[in-house]
């Protein structure tokens, strides 16, 4: 089975969590595009909230009901890809430059479910980490962030600008801790493992269930 097909296992298994009534958050990216169809084909009546305007747009188009971010303070569940997951449940998100919006729906979710194929597993996290970076005082957020590159990407929906952190990420905890530290960051793609309920990975034709520690 190949990577598409596995991306759409997983989303719908995630899809099969979703109960009438949710309030949920959907992520961004090819992953969380065989969620939506996934979700629409249910035909729950759920209240959704989307991370990035491709999102929003795509949802609209299948019949979910998505509403503005500002409408709730918390969700019963958020589902969204990844772009490396480590053994220890550390994620890197952000490949679509929507990491800053993809981070405030997870914190808000009761259950943030990651749904990814079997690409997506790795050793241990490898550069490059994405980021969002203010564009007041950016030479100077750079040279702090050094090696970092800017990403040749329109900007953020919230005006901030795509870049990517490229030092040695051996401590995802003590590399999220100074990239969070760094006056001039917004967000980094770093999502600690606290953050996640569940990851379905799909391998084949199953779907493979991992909780991270603690
Ligand atoms: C977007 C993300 C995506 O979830 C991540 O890049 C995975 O994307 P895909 O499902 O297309 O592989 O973090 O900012």
């Amino acid at each position: 089975m190949g990577i598409e097909a596995e991306k759409r296992l997983a989303a719908e298994a995630a899809a099969a969590l979703v109960e009438d009534g949710m309030r949920v958050g959907l992520g961004t990216g090819s992953t969380v595009a065989f969620l939506l169809e996934a979700l629409a084909a249910r035909s729950l009546d759920l209240r959704c909230v989307a991370t990035s305007p491709r999102t929003e747009e795509a949802a609209r188009a299948l019949g979910l009901a998505v509403e503005p971010f500002e409408s709730f303070d918390r969700l019963d569940l958020a589902i969204d890809g990844a772009d490396q997951i480590a053994p220890d449940g550390w994620l890197v998100k952000g490949g679509g430059a929507a990491h800053t919006r993809e981070k405030i729906v997870a914190a808000a979710a009761d259950r943030f479910v990651v749904i990814a194929s079997s690409d997506k597993p790795v050793d241990r996290i490898e550069p490059p980490i994405p980021l969002e970076l203010m564009e007041f005082g950016l030479p100077a957020t750079l040279r702090a962030l050094e090696p970092t590159t800017l990403r040749d990407v329109p900007r953020s929906p919230d005006g901030g600008v795509i870049a990517d952190y490229r030092g040695s990420v051996e401590d995802p905890e003590a590399t999220a801790a100074r990239l969070a530290a760094t006056p001039g960051v917004v967000a980094h793609g770093l999502f600690p493992p606290s953050l996640v309920y569940e990851i379905l990975v799909a391998r084949g034709d199953r779907v493979q269930r991992l909780v991270p520690p603690g």
